[in-house]
């Protein structure tokens, strides 16, 4: 089919790419140009495992192009998919729906044929109705023109996997045709038996809400768990292999540390709430108050533990802060855990230098007055304490005899812990897990 991608961000851009890899002639659009370009020259504007690789295929075949127009869009699309950003208010809990609305409203007046217009982006539950109503008023193909919400689950450093082998395929559509569209598009994914479940429109939107509401759950929960291991001397990481074994509770997102963050779980819980309360549901989902106190807790923790092990002063004293994004193989930092780490330390006077893999550009852009280091060695030397905050390949692969020699003193906060205790603390370090004895 011939689509369009409008919004070529983490979301998008992948989607694009997979789309014209599974056989579909896919126009990627975007108001901005300079991305337009990179993207058009096989450069992925943010760092996602193998995507690089996949531009390049897939623009090679010509069944790849990119554009800044939407009019060009409009014409050329049978399907247009909204892949825009909806980031947290910066007034309040809510979703920022600008980006959503402009390019609906961009658009609608340009379709002149029989279309259907796929919404990706992580709305409000009410908003695909609105969305559909207000396409229906202001495209000159009127009814023709039709709304399908698709949530889209993939995760950052997995995102081409996620899109091309999907776990469950959900859509929310008002009309059968809409579900024979969403059949054809994912056709290659539908023979391999992804499960496909076609429901309303805030059914649609819900299951995006509540999946990650879900997933930031059990993260709190394993971290609230943690506080307690630390009271009491046990070891958290025991304690969720212990329980994941029960099936029902399962291994997953079980990894007690410094907690969530990123571009959807912190903002989509709080647009969850604000939208509860707006419906008069508050109470439904007050729980995920306490779940985002306590995933901000383990920050706040994080910056406690550096003052102990440094004695009660952090001012002046040297500390290697590594990684900056998320998430390992991202170079997303929004809502990062690290990075507020790394600055709450530097607010308190420390001398703080960060080191990430991928993700300095994109931190030293949100957190100028951070001193960012160019390698790993940099960050370490003369560090009076390392904190691991972000659990890269590199990081945990790093030798602590070597490491050693490079630091001023031998002491580890393992944020993620991600590191192997018995050998730091073997190699003469004083380690200090999270929730860990
Ligand atoms: C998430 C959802 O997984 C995805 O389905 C949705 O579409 C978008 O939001 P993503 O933000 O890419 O994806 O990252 P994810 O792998 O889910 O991790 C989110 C955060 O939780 C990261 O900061 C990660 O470090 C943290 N995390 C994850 C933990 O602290 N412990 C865990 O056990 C798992």
């Amino acid at each position: 089919m011939k689509i369009t991608v409008i919004g070529t961000g983490y979301l998008g851009a992948v989607h694009a790419a997979c789309m014209a890899r599974i056989g579909h002639e896919v126009l990627g659009v975007d108001s901005n140009p300079d991305r337009v370009s990179a993207l058009a020259a096989g450069k992925p504007p943010f760092f996602e495992p193998g995507l690089d690789d996949l531009l390049s295929e897939t623009l090679a075949t010509g069944r790849l192009r990119f554009s800044s127009s939407l009019a060009e869009a409009a014409e050329f699309g049978e399907a247009h998919f909204l892949c825009v950003g909806t980031p947290q208010s910066t007034t309040s809990n809510a979703a920022d729906l600008r980006y959503v609305k402009a390019a609906v409203s961009d658009l609608a007046p340009r379709l002149t044929r029989p279309c259907t217009v796929i919404g990706k982006s992580t709305v409000p539950v009410g908003t695909a109705q609105q969305l559909a109503e207000r396409l229906r008023a202001s495209a000159p193909a009127g009814d023709q023109v039709q709304l399908v919400w698709n949530p889209e689950f993939l995760r950052e450093g997995f995102a081409i996997a996620d899109t091309l082998e999907p776990d469950r395929i959900v859509i929310g559509t008002e009309s059968p045709a809409g579900i024979a569209v969403m059949r054809e598009l994912y056709e290659p994914m539908l023979a391999a038996g992804t499960p496909f479940i076609s429901t309303d429109f805030a059914t649609a939107e819900l299951v995006k809400v509540a999946a990650n509401a879900f997933l930031a759950t059990k993260i709190s929960f394993i971290n609230a768990m943690a506080e307690v291991c630390e009271a009491t001397g046990a070891d958290v990481t025991q304690l969720a292999e212990a329980i994941g074994h029960d099936d029902r509770i399962g291994s997953k997102f079980l990894r007690a540390g410094l907690g969530f963050g990123g571009g959807c779980l912190p903002k989509d819980i709080r647009a969850f709430m604000a939208r509860a309360g707006e419906l008069r549901v508050d109470q439904a989902l007050t729980f995920l108050r306490e779940v985002d106190e306590i995933n901000l807790r383990r920050r706040r923790h994080a910056v406690d533990l550096a003052r102990i092990c440094l004695d009660g002063h952090l001012a002046g004293r040297r500390i290697a802060c590594l990684g900056a994004a998320f998430k390992p193989n991202s170079d997303d930092v929004r809502d990062s855990p690290a990075l507020d780490v790394a600055a709450a330390l530097q607010v308190e006077g420390a001398n703080v230098r960060v080191y990430d893999p991928k993700a300095a550009e994109a931190g030293a852009r949100d957190y100028p007055t951070l001193g960012f280091t160019a390698t790993l060695d940099e960050a370490l030397e003369q560090a009076d304490l390392i904190m691991v905050l972000t659990e890269w390949e590199e990081f945990r692969a790093m030798d602590p005899t070597d490491v050693g020699r490079i630091v001023k003193r031998p002491a580890i906060i393992d944020a993620r812990n991600c590191l192997d205790p018995q050998l730091w603390r073997e190699a003469g370090w004083h380690y200090r897990g999270f929730g860990r004895p």
